[in-house]
C-alpha cells in the first residue's frame, strides 16, 4: 500500500465516525455478561475467545457495531447486542479499553520467522510490514482504527488472518487493507506470525 493511500484512509479514519463518549464505570456492570467468554477484565481464559482488555476504544465499538449488524459473523454472539443501545456498546468498549491486555508466550521456535514478518513484511510481493499500522510494539493506533494485537491469543489471530485470507471477515471495509495483507501470507506464515504477536509487548 503506498503512502498516500494510508494518509488519506488514516485521515478518514480520524473524521469518519462520530462517536458517543463511553463511561467506563458504567460499562463495567453493562459488560458482565461478556466476561464468561471474554474474562470479566476483559483477559480471557480460552485462546478462541478474544482478549479485549487494553483494546482500543474505537476498534472495540466498531466491532460491537459490525458484529451486531452482522456486518461481522460471530456466532457466539448471536444476539447477544440486538438490545444494546449506542451508548451501552460505548461505555463496554471504554471499560474494556480501560483494562490491561496481557502478554503470552511466544513459540522460540518461531520467533525468527515471525518477527521477520512482522517486521518487515514481505516487500518482493507488496506485503507491507505490519508495524506500519499496528505498531512495532503491537499496541495499534486507535485513532486511526488500527487494533491493538500484542498479547492477543495465537490461535484467535491466525483464526481472524485465514478469515481475511478466505474472505470470512470482510468487515475492513472498501479499503481491504487487511484482505490484502493476507492475501500474501501462507499458512505457516500465519502460525509464526501469530505466536509472535502473542509474545509481542
Ligand atoms: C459465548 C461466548 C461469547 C460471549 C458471551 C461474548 N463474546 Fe464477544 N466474541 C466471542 C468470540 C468467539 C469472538 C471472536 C469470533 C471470531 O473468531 O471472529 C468474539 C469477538 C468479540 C469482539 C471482537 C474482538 C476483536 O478483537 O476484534 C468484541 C469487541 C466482542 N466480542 C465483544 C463482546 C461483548 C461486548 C460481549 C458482551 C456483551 C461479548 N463479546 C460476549 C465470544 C463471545
Ligand atoms: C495498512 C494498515 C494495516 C497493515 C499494514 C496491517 N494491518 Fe492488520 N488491521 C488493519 C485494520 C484497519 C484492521 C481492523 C479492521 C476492522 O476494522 O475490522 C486490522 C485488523 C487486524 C487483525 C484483527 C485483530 C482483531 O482483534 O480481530 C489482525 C490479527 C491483524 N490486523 C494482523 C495484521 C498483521 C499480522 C499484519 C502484517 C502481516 C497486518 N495486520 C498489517 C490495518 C492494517
Amino acid at each position: 500500500m503506498n503512502k498516500v493511500l494510508v494518509t488519506l484512509l488514516l485521515t478518514l479514519g480520524i473524521t469518519g465516525l462520530a462517536q458517543a463518549a463511553g463511561d467506563a464505570k458504567a460499562g463495567q456492570a453493562k459488560a458482565a455478561m461478556c466476561g464468561a467468554c471474554h474474562g470479566a477484565d476483559g483477559n480471557s481464559a480460552a485462546p478462541n475467545f478474544p482478549k479485549l482488555a487494553g483494546q482500543g476504544e474505537r476498534y472495540l465499538l466498531k466491532q460491537m457495531n459490525d458484529i451486531k449488524s452482522g456486518n461481522r459473523n460471530v456466532l457466539e454472539m448471536t444476539g447477544l447486542l440486538t438490545n444494546m443501545s449506542e451508548q451501552d456498546m460505548a461505555d463496554i468498549a471504554a471499560y474494556f479499553a480501560s483494562q490491561n491486555m496481557g502478554v503470552g508466550a511466544a513459540d522460540p521456535a518461531l520467533v525468527k520467522a515471525g518477527e521477520a514478518l512482522y517486521r518487515g513484511g514481505k516487500l518482493a510481493e507488496g506485503m507491507p510490514a505490519c508495524t506500519g499500522c499496528h505498531s512495532p510494539n503491537g499496541a495499534g493506533n486507535d485513532a486511526a482504527g488500527f487494533p491493538q494485537l500484542g498479547g492477543q491469543h495465537a490461535q484467535y489471530v491466525a483464526k481472524q488472518l485465514t478469515d481475511f485470507r478466505e474472505g470470512n471477515r470482510t468487515n475492513d471495509g472498501d479499503s481491504m487493507m487487511m484482505r490484502s495483507v493476507a492475501a500474501k501470507l501462507s499458512n505457516k506464515d500465519i502460525q509464526a506470525i501469530s505466536s509472535y504477536i502473542q509474545g509481542l509487548h
